[in-house]
């Protein structure tokens, strides 16, 4: 594992839009294993792959109840809403509320290619979110309220 160096601010790369991984193999494993190592280093919840310059589409997720791996992730269901601070890896001293769905439904692939689900409701959904919308090239900051 190692840790890689997280892509910051005006970065142009934060913007452009990630390519599905079209094969589960030890590269995607390698980057998952790294952006885990580079989440957790630098005390963040949550982490896509093209802040760390790889435009492809995964993420993972750490809000302390448990490591969360997601490749192709898409948002499936979402209902109701909710509102709260929101920071970011890319974006230090950055920090504003943005309103997000109280619940979504997420599906993509785990490491070994299995299609997963995962229902998540408040923070996790947020965070879910908050990583889908980095594969976009879509940051929290265009969606701060009362900016
Ligand atoms: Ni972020």
């Amino acid at each position: 594992m190692a840790i890689r160096i997280i892509r910051k601010d005006n970065d142009p790369i934060l913007r452009k839009v990630s390519k599905p991984a079209e094969k589960i193999d030890s590269k995607i494993h390698i980057l998952l294993d790294d952006m885990t190592e580079t989440m957790h280093h630098a005390d963040g919840v949550g982490l896509a792959a093209p802040q760390i310059g790889i435009l492809k589409r995964a993420i993972v997720i750490d809000i302390g109840e448990g490591l969360i791996e997601l490749i192709n992730p898409e948002i499936i269901e979402q209902s109701g809403k909710q509102c709260d601070v929101e920071g970011c890896l890319s974006l230090p001293g950055e920090s504003g509320n943005v309103v997000r769905p109280e619940k979504v439904v997420v599906k993509g692939l785990n490491r070994k290619g299995d299609e997963v689900t995962v229902e998540a409701w408040d923070l996790l959904a947020r965070v879910l979110c908050h990583e889908i919308d980095h594969l976009n090239g879509i940051l929290f900051t265009d969606k701060i309220q009362d900016k």
